[in-house]
């Protein structure tokens, strides 16, 4: 996810860009850049790392200017380098754009475009290129003209060098609001920056472009038939604008799931042929084939989305896959060989316990490759391959979208490896599907919002719970009690539902309530019957079960329901009440959310 921001009026744009991107740092903060125009000669900057680098550059020159535009990066194609920053340029130099999102299909336009000469590694410069191959002295036409052969997501605002009288916007997938203001125009990813000069505001949809100009905005679709799109006023403050609308990050990142999952698989499932393509593996057939051992390394809320690679692994692929914390396995003596497939899960890809095992392992001559959100980290530069999440950046010390994508990947790797070997197209067919049905579904997950806060409620005053799952979700058990100590303190352990009786159970008691993910697959029965040695000693339950399932009443006190998907796939679904959950509660516990007590978002120590 990147911020964008776009100026055009009768004020210097210079400040006015780099007072926005300060606004949208939270979006992404590797590198930024700005571009302004009065004469048709593009004046541009470009910075890595935090928006102060760029700030500190301004300082060293005067940007004259009355439009411009601004970009804040979260890489997701190419490192994180000063040719990689936006605003990218048309070869030409004549077009300059700023960009949010993946053009899924970038290799086949950089194709379509033939000999141009690039200066940087992403996606953003040949779809800028494009826009300049249309180009015949009307932009927004020209824009057009490309998005029509663009497949994946963008916001973007693009600027002509011979045009400083308007501003073209455009949207698919990532989002762009304008603000109006009094003779002036703003573009943005999300409404932070303008409401220091605005709050009259017009959002952009899927497949909206807009043409701003000081004359006054234009909206058309891609068909070039003109649009009304009405004026919008936020009443948001600062802070809540900066978690567009929402009360914590942590929520918004929630929240943000289903969209971020879809960037998560988009170009890496075929339906077709019931596989997956993870070209980042940078593995040979023969390589993958002699794979006889896979070890998944992770810390925390990492490792449980590794266990749910685990299962996948060795269901759809048969390779015996095992999962390691990271702090234990270099002190292990774990046995390696140049067979054995390591993946480090890392979201922040700096932890530094997963880092010092992936060099052990790399010691041993295994293969080793990450699996990691923040391009250009640690993690996935020292692997020698490998996949990213692209889950965007999350603020939030409490991870949740990160690891339901880690899982979706591991799912993807798990599917590639199967179908490389005994998995039918069948079998691969109905997994492609299932994932591809995900979004969906999450989103009725999230629907359920208020009820599932009202149930929060109920248990926000205890001191102690369990968490129970059985095989595929026994991870979620361990995610959920991981969310609900790590933001509420209320102290949470999670349980295999089958090993209750071999000790814990000795703790329970009306007072020590029990929230059980007991939806309708293989184990089902097992899940009951352990749910019956709960109720026999007094234990409230919660139950996470599959939507229909009206005879866990006879059990449960509460019941949050979660649609019906594939065993293997669950996980990522039934987490997510589980992430809910643990939210309200804290809220309801007044703690501080995005920032818990004794956390950091990023263990850079051992
Ligand atoms: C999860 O909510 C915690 N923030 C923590 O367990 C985290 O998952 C762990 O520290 C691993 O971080 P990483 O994914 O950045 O490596």
């Amino acid at each position: 996810m990147c911020g964008i921001i776009g100026y055009i009026g009768n004020k210097q744009a210079a400040p006015l860009l780099l007072q926005g991107l300060r606004r949208l740092e939270y979006r992404g903060y590797d590198s930024a850049g700005l571009v302004v125009t009065d004469n048709n000669i593009f004046d541009s900057v470009k910075s890595v790392g935090k928006i102060d680098s760029l700030a500190e550059k301004l300082k060293q020159r005067e940007m004259k200017g009355h439009i411009g535009i601004a970009h804040t990066r979260w890489a997701t194609h190419g490192g994180v380098t000063i040719e990689n920053a936006h605003p990218h340029f048309s070869a030409d130099g004549s077009i300059a754009m700023v960009h949010n999102g993946i053009v899924e299909n970038y290799r086949e336009l950089k194709g379509f475009l033939g000999d141009v000469s690039y200066k940087s590694e992403t996606d953003s410069e040949v779809l800028v290129n494009l826009i300049a191959r249309f180009y015949e002295g009307d932009l927004r036409t020209a824009v057009e003209k490309a998005l029509q052969k663009v497949r994946g997501t963008y916001g973007i605002v693009v600027m002509h060098k011979d045009n400083a009288d308007c501003l073209i916007a455009a949207r698919m997938g990532s989002p762009l609001v304008i603000g109006i203001g009094d003779g002036e125009y703003y573009l943005a990813s999300d409404a932070t920056p303008l409401l220091a000069h605005t709050n009259q505001v017009v959002f952009l949809n899927d497949g909206e472009i807009a043409e701003v100009c000081r004359s006054g905005i234009q909206t058309y679709n891609l068909k070039n038939e003109q649009i009304v799109k009405c004026v919008e006023q936020i009443d948001w403050d600062d802070a809540k604008a900066e978690k567009q609308g929402y009360d914590h990050f942590m929520l918004k990142e929630i929240h943000d799931q289903p969209t971020v999952y879809e960037d998560a698989i988009r170009g890496r499932i075929d339906l077709e042929d019931g596989t997956a393509h993870l070209g980042g593996l940078n593995m040979t057939p023969e390589q993958m084939n002699k794979v006889d051992r896979i070890i998944l390394i992770a810390c925390g809320t990492a490792s449980y989305a590794a266990m749910i690679g685990k299962y996948a692994f060795e269901r759809l692929a048969g390779i015996p896959t095992e999962v390691d914390v990271a702090s234990e396995f270099r002190y292990r003596d774990p046995i390696i060989n140049e067979n054995t497939l390591v993946f480090g899960i890392s979201q922040s890809g700096e932890t530094a316990d997963t880092l010092a095992a992936l060099r052990e392992a790399k010691r041993k001559g295994a293969f080793i490759r990450g699996i990691v959100n923040v391009v250009g980290s640690t993690i996935a530069r020292e692997t020698d391959g490998g996949t990213y999440i692209h889950a965007g950046p999350e603020l939030a010390v409490a991870s949740t979208k990160a690891y339901t994508n880690m899982a979706a990947i591991l799912l993807l790797y798990a599917l590639q490896f199967g179908r490389s070997r005994r998995l039918s197209i069948a079998t691969g067919q109905r997994i492609c599907k299932a994932l591809l049905e995900i979004p969906e579904k999450m989103g009725k997950v999230l629907e359920q919002k208020d009820k599932i806060k009202e149930i929060a409620l109920k248990y926000k005053d205890y001191k102690n719970c369990f968490f129970l799952g059985r095989g595929v979700n026994y991870p979620v058990a361990r995610e959920g009690a991981l969310k609900l100590k790590e933001i509420s303190y209320i102290h949470s352990e999670s349980y295999p539902g089958g090993e209750l009786k071999h000790g814990p159970i000795a703790l329970l008691s009306a007072g020590f309530p029990v929230i059980a993910i007991i939806t309708k697959n293989q184990l089902y029965d097992k899940m009951w019957s352990n749910l019956e040695e709960v109720k026999a000693r007094g234990a409230r339950v919660l139950a996470i079960t599959t939507e229909g399932d009206e005879k866990v009443k006879e059990l449960a006190d509460d019941v949050i329901y979660v649609p019906e998907t594939m065993e293997l796939v669950e996980p990522i679904l039934n987490t997510v009440p589980l992430q809910l959950l643990a939210y309200y509660v804290a809220v309801s516990l007044n703690r501080d959310v995005d920032r818990p007590r004794n956390l950091a978002k990023s263990v850079t120590v051992e």
